[in-house]
């Protein structure tokens, strides 16, 4: 199975002489000052996006809810400095990324990832999804869940990589009554199946850190 441990990063341009498209990039929790750029993000991503009120909600109300977010370490316009290099090309947007978890006890539920289209194909996406598995597992969760679009073979992949199987179906699942696929990764609080993964977050945290190639 093609996983995160034998697949290197694919458009990062560590190394790669890219030196001036370079864009270092942060992670951390997402805000309610974020809220604009995620509903931008939603927009793009999703054919059903979630409402601004949901997301508020899930930031002031939910308990069980973590949310992170993937911006630019320093947020700049066209050709100023990002991080030792120069990104040139269209500014730099405040967010790039967004996910979010639920807690239940030992269980984790992946309830949102995405990434603005432009930025995506540079294993943005798996940074997110591991930081957010790192998240889930340091608050207790033994098992990640969560629901995804039969149709979405790209999010499958992501999913895939870091170990999450098919374990059932939602017959018509979302608004538009597409199925949903089921899927699990298990036995997170073991050594065997987090050291991999953490190796892995961590790795590509220092090429994040390092930066990756803008978008034109
Ligand atoms: C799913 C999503 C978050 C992936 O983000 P990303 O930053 O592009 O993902 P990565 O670069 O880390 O790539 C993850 C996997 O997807 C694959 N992938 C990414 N873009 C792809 C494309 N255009 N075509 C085929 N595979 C693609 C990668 O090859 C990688 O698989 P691999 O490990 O087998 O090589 C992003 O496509 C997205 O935001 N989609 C819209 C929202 C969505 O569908 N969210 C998931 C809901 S369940």
């Amino acid at each position: 199975m093609a996983n995160f441990l034998n697949r290197g990063q694919r458009r990062s341009n560590a190394g790669a002489g890219t030196a001036g498209r370079s864009c270092p990039l942060a992670i951390g929790p997402l805000t309610l000052a974020d809220l604009e750029s995620v509903m931008a993000l939603e927009a793009v991503s999703f054919p059903s996006p979630w409402t601004l009120g949901t997301y508020h909600h899930e930031l002031t109300r939910n308990s069980r809810s973590r949310y992170l977010k993937v911006w630019p370490a320093r947020a700049a316009g066209a050709g100023a400095p990002v991080g030792g290099a120069v990104a040139q090309g269209a500014a730099l947007p405040s967010l790039i990324a967004q996910g979010g978890i639920m807690l239940f006890g030992a269980e984790m539920h992946i309830v949102t990832i995405a990434v603005l289209p432009a930025w995506r194909g540079r294993s943005i996406g798996a940074w997110l999804l591991l930081a957010l598995l790192a998240l889930g597992r340091e608050e207790g969760a033994h098992t990640a869940t969560l629901e995804v679009r039969v149709s979405n073979e790209i999010a499958q992949r992501l999913y895939r990589g870091a170990g999450f199987e098919a374990v059932g179906y939602r017959r018509r699942y979302y608004p538009d009554r597409e199925d949903a696929r089921i899927l699990a990764l298990a036995e997170l609080h073991r050594d065997s199946v987090w050291q991999p993964l953490r190796k892995r977050l961590d790795a590509l945290s220092a090429l994040m850190a390092r930066g990756v190639e803008a978008p034109g």
